[in-house]
């Protein structure tokens, strides 16, 4: 019986007999003497930029839409000054950039070009909460990235994708200031697969010019929580601030959970030309998609398509230091309950019946 340690060392000598490391370099690491191409290398790698390019396509239209949609009492009303709005133009200068950079590396006569969006926001503090449900730590501008830079097999690629989504990351955080809350209530950003945040994405675009990348992502079902806890409105009376201690939590463990969700088959997407599949079997339990986490709640049927669960209350490490359910995060309705890591993830494609839906705690 070999030891952990042990087992470690031996890995150690196999990496150090095939590279010959240089002085002040420990051996082994990945691509260091490479010539590196910044380019899709698979076609894994080609549709994963290509769905992270349509996300910041939708995020630069979106900053711009919200803009010029609001009048300056609005925005004052909400607490956001000139400088704050500047803050946003310069947040869409930085999609412009990030877009710029996937374009490249996709290759300018091939990427996707920018399409036409549907969004449903009337109010200033409606537009901030969708820009945190869709924008930046959400669905692909950043757990959908997260899920699978490290699948990629352009390393390079993967080097400047990071760069630009660690800058998203920063404005998800303000986001969260705009609207008063406490702005990182989690201790993990969580992944997910690339079908997941393309059935969050798909339904906001409403048609994209012809001959636009078509992606091999699959669209689930969509998935809808019935009583969501509103952010919007527990904070009305909160105005942007760097952060407030939260007197009334957003939700606790063991709140119950209304969903309802679509059968397969419905077309969505640019020009509705995406169907939603799914090739899971009956619906059964809820993944909380959240933090290193993916747990599972039994679903309760109560009728066609809808069912309800409740707040799950594990904690990450189990000692009461942090709660795995916390802030924004993904759920779905699956058929089984699989164990899944943060790199295995994709494991449970297979197994969803519908959703991600986006849930907030806190
Ligand atoms: C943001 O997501 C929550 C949870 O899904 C939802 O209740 C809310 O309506 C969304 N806000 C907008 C503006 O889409
Ligand atoms: C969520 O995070 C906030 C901010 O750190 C904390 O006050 C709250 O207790 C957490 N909630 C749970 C259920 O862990
Ligand atoms: C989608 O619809 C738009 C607007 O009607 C049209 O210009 C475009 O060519 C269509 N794209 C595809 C792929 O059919
Ligand atoms: C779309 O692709 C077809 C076939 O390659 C081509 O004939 C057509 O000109 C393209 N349309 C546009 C708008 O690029
Ligand atoms: C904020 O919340 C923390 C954690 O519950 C608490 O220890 C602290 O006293 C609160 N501070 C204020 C000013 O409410
Ligand atoms: C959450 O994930 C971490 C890392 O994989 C693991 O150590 C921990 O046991 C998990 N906690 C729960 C409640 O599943
Ligand atoms: C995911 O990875 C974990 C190890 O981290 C493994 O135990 C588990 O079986 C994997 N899940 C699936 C569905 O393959």
């Amino acid at each position: 019986m070999v030891s952990l340690t042990g087992t470690l060392s031996l890995v150690f000598l196999a990496v150090a007999s095939v590279s010959l490391a240089a002085p002040f370099n420990p051996p082994g690491g990945v691509g260091l003497n490479v010539t590196p191409i910044y380019q899709p290398m698979s076609q894994f790698d080609f549709h994963s930029l290509s769905l992270a390019l349509y996300q910041e396509y939708i995020e630069l239209d979106l900053f711009h839409h919200g803009l010029a949609k609001f009048s300056v009492e609005e925005f004052e009303a909400a607490g956001m000054n000139a400088e704050d709005r500047f803050l946003i133009e310069f947040m869409a200068d930085q999609e412009v950039g990030h877009a710029r950079m996937l374009s490249n590396i996709i290759g300018p006569e091939i990427a996707a070009k920018q399409c036409d969006y549907t969004y449903a926001f009337e109010t200033v503090r409606e537009f901030v909460d969708f820009l945190l449900n869709l924008s930046v730590a959400h669905t692909v501008g950043e757990s959908g990235v997260y899920g699978f830079l490290e699948h990629l097999n352009s390393r390079a690629a993967a080097t400047l994708l990071l760069d630009s989504i660690t800058t998203e990351a920063r404005q998800q955080m303000i986001f969260r200031q705009f609207e008063g809350l406490f702005p990182m209530p989690i201790w993990f950003v969580v992944g997910i697969t690339q079908s997941m945040a393309w059935t969050l994405l798909a339904p906001h675009i409403a048609s994209c010019p012809e001959n636009n990348t078509y992606l091999d992502w699959q669209n689930f079902p969509a998935l809808d929580i019935l009583n969501n806890p509103d952010a919007t409105g527990i904070t009305k009376d909160t105005l942007a601030a760097i952060t407030h201690n939260r007197s009334v939590p957003l939700s606790k463990p063991g709140r119950v959970v209304h969903l309802s969700w679509e059968d397969p088959g419905k077309p969505v997407g640019p020009n509705g030309s995406y169907i939603t599949t799914t090739s899971a079997g009956k619906p059964k339990h809820v993944a909380w998609i959240s933090q290193l986490n993916t747990t599972y709640t039994d679903l309760t049927i109560v009728g066609k398509n809808a069912g309800f669960t409740y707040q799950p209350g594990e904690e990450i490490y189990g000692d009461h230091t942090a709660s795995v359910i916390n802030g924004t995060m993904f759920i779905m309705v699956t058929d089984e309950d699989p164990y899944i890591t943060p790199y295995n993830v994709s494991k449970l494609n297979e197994h969803v019946v519908a959703g991600p839906a986006i849930y907030q705690s806190g």
